[in-house]
């Protein structure tokens, strides 16, 4: 195992698990840092003080104050130590633009927070502070790894601060979300003006946060190989395809793993029974307890179709409302946990008020209820247009509820087919579907429903799945690969 202790990265992310979480990059946020801690990665990780944060982080103490920030007032370092796994967090307390009811990026209403120009260029700035010679602290990162727009502009602000500074990493989870916002705010937020042009942080005429990362770092990452790929092209490059072809030769793309200590069947105390590979019991208990909870007809053999997801365009689950009433004419189950788009809310509730035994709706953000559908639920879809990387489908193989996805990101690098081939072979881990289409999802659980009737196949292909490596090691040890040839080539 590759150890060098002198490593040191600052992880810079707006949301965390456990303090705030609206999606994946929440759950890579904590694991990943404590992932490279044990290979001797000095991460720490820089994100803004929320109110969830400030409330739960009890042993936070004053770091530093700092000035020259370019906000009104103090901006105040707080030091903390993530719950659980006890990576060392760097806060940043500043109330007027962190201290509110609501969520990260938007209001009540579902609306952006007016100033999240404003709000994310701070944080996008006291991660360069800190990795550049101005920083007021002792600890000098090597790297500073930027995550999603909202600390896009740290490469910039680091680009035209005076040298040394710390090499940057861009890592990109989701190229939808770019941070785009009126050009005339480029000098108020402390950029150069001569930074607004193609070669800079300029986009379609207007400034954007992502696209800042996306040309000052010294490297871009993304969560899998596949994405990697496709976001060099149209449509999934969303505008960037150009600037992303350019620099291919710096751009890497790395699977995210599973927190195996959140998400184990064996071992996860939101079950209500626990099981493994070799004894699928419980799994069935969890079954029979989720049909229970959620008012389904209690029968161990319909097979219970599960979904997690943010309801949006992204996730594709709007090609199930129109399938639905063919599919439940079968004896199929579906139970949908998300929350989004009104409309896709609204269809799905529908379905489940017509369908009352077969189909349970719940719309809103529940994690205990999120394990126990992995773990009740037969088979897990996941349609999702594009999917940088996806989490659940990989949850769902450790969970032996085999996966059915659209053939798109780190879908195809994290699930097996079950061809005849890979049936055989001994590799099938769930199944995937060509085109993001109602008739390629529709063919696609039919193929599915049509194994899981012959139980042999369908028990190993759920072992096959729950075999599977999904842990942060094996991330974790392509990152340090990385930072290792980043800092060489610096
Ligand atoms: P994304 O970040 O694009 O939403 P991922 O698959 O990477 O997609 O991660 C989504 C994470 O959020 C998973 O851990 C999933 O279980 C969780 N999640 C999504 N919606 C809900 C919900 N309504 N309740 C509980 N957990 C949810
Ligand atoms: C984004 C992507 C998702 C990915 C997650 C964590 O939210 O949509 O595919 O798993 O980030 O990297």
């Amino acid at each position: 195992m590759p150890l060098n202790p002198s490593i040191k990265v600052l992880f810079i992310t707006p949301e965390i698990t456990p303090l705030l979480k609206t999606g994946g990059l929440a759950d890579v946020s904590a694991a990943l840092p404590a992932a490279l801690r044990e290979y001797n990665v000095d991460v720490r990780v820089l994100l803004p003080g929320y109110p969830r944060v400030m409330d739960c982080l009890k042993d936070k103490r004053l770091l530093a104050i700092l000035a020259d920030v370019g906000v009104h007032g103090e901006v105040k370092l707080l030091q903390a130590k993530l719950p659980g796994s006890g990576v060392p967090l760097l806060v940043i307390d500043y109330p007027l633009f962190y201290e509110r009811d609501g969520g990260p990026y938007i209001d009540h209403n579902g609306h952006d927070w007016v100033d999240n120009a404003q709000r994310f260029a701070l944080l996008s700035k006291v991660g360069a502070i800190l990795g550049s010679s101005k920083s007021p602290l002792t600890w000098h990162p090597d790297i500073v790894q930027c995550n999603d727009w909202q600390s896009g502009l740290t490469p910039a602000y680091l680009h035209f601060s005076p040298a040394p500074g710390a090499a940057t990493i861009m890592t990109i989870h989701n190229m939808a979300f770019q941070g785009t916002f009126p050009a005339s705010l480029t000098t108020p937020l402390g950029l150069p003006a001569s930074s607004y042009s193609i070669n800079g942080v300029e986009y379609y005429g207007q400034l954007s946060f992502l696209k800042a990362g996306l040309f000052y770092a010294n490297h871009i990452t993304t969560v899998s190989p596949t994405y990697a790929e496709e976001i060099q092209e149209e449509p999934l490059g969303f505008g960037m395809q150009g600037l992303l072809a350019h620099r291919y030769l710096d751009l890497t793309g790395i699977v995210n793993g599973i927190d195996r200590h959140e998400w184990n069947p064996a071992t996860d105390k939101l079950l209500p029974h626990n099981y493994s590979a070799g004894d699928l019991a419980g799994k069935a208990a969890n079954k029979r307890a989720l049909q229970h909870k959620l008012g389904l007809t209690e029968d161990p053999d319909i097979p219970l179709l599960g979904i997690i997801s943010r309801l949006t365009h992204q996730k594709g689950l709007d090609l199930l409302p129109a399938i639905a009433p063919f599919l439940l004419e079968y004896p199929v189950q579906i139970v949908i946990l998300g929350s989004g788009e009104s409309g896709l809310e609204e269809s799905f509730l529908h379905l489940a008020q017509s369908h009352p035994d077969q189909v349970a709706a719940v719309i809103g953000f529940n994690e205990a209820l999120s394990h126990q559908i992995e773990a009740g639920a037969d088979i897990f879809l996941m349609p999702s247009r594009f999917e940088p990387c996806g989490l659940n489908q990989m949850y769902s193989q450790c969970y032996g509820t085999p996966p059915i996805v659209h053939a798109t990101g780190g879908l195809v690098d994290t699930v097996v087919d079950a061809t005849p081939e890979n049936i055989a072979n001994g590799t099938a881990t769930g199944f995937i579907f060509t085109h993001a289409t109602t008739h390629g999802l529709n063919e696609c659980i039919h193929r599915a429903l049509d194994i899981y009737r012959d139980q042999p196949t369908w028990r190993k292909i759920q072992s096959n799945g729950m075999r599977r490596d999904f842990s942060w090691n094996r991330s974790a040890e392509e990152y340090l690969a990385l930072y290792e040839m980043i800092l060489k080539s610096a």
